[in-house]
């Protein structure tokens, strides 16, 4: 099998929160074990791992470097601050929005009932759009979808200037299970995987990447 030794990957992974006021916020169900499957499984194959978690109940894989974040603005701040890096993987469930204002005291039931928003930075967007030599060689999206899975993951491939995304269906349990089904989509290849542990998922993703990376 091809080593990763000598490559620096960052992982996002987990939710974010975004909070409405110190005891409130919003957030989604991802429990980050996909991501830090992929941060193990990289880091198995030899590579120096930054994992970029969100709040998640779950330990760091031995052998990776964990930053904790709680915001979308945070993650991205804490992704950049780790670059240059060979490989980027988002797997995190970043919130696409946030409270336009988060209260510096707990709202009261009595008070406004509406929520504003406003959209968070998009995270993967941001890294694919980087100049040489910042942008990381190889960048890859994962598309949490719940309908038409691969032709909105092929068009969220082009949209956010990726260069791999794995289509994944989260019309079940694969948001917080244990286990999960995948399709990776590249510029020239669309390979499935059944469902199966995320751990072995993450295998197969990491495999991918270091024959990608041996090629180059
Ligand atoms: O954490 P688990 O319970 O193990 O579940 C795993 C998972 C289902 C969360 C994971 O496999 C997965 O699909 N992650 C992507 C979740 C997601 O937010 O997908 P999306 O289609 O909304 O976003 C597309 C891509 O853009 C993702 O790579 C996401 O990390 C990234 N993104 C999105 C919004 C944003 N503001 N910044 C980003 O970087």
């Amino acid at each position: 099998m091809t080593s990763l030794a000598g490559r620096h990957a960052i992982v996002t992974a987990g939710p974010t929160i975004e909070a409405i006021d110190p005891v409130r916020f919003l957030s989604n169900r991802s429990s980050g074990r996909q991501g830090y499957a992929i941060a193990e499984a990289l880091a198995d194959l030899g590579a120096s791992v930054t994992l970029v978690s969100g709040p998640t109940c779950l330990d760091a894989p031995s052998g990776v470097t964990r930053l904790d974040v709680e915001s979308a603005r945070d993650m991205l701040a804490a992704v950049v601050a780790k670059l240059p890096a060979d490989i980027f993987i988002a797997v995190a469930a970043v919130a696409d929005w946030r409270p336009a204002r988060a209260a510096d005291r707990k709202s009261d039931k009595a008070g406004q009932t509406t929520l504003q928003l406003v959209e968070n930075p998009d995270i993967l967007r941001h890294v694919a759009g980087l100049e040489q030599p910042r942008r990381p060689g190889l960048v890859i999206g994962f598309a949490a979808e719940t309908h038409d899975v691969l032709d909105r993951a092929r068009a969220k491939r082009l949209r956010k200037g990726c260069d791999w995304i794995v289509a994944n269906d989260v019309s079940g349990d694969a948001m917080g299970g244990n286990e999960n089904a995948a399709i990776l989509i590249t510029s020239e290849t669309e390979t499935a995987w059944p469902r199966a542990s995320k751990s072995r998922i993450a295998e197969q993703l990491a495999v991918a990447v270091s024959r990608h990376l041996a090629k180059a």
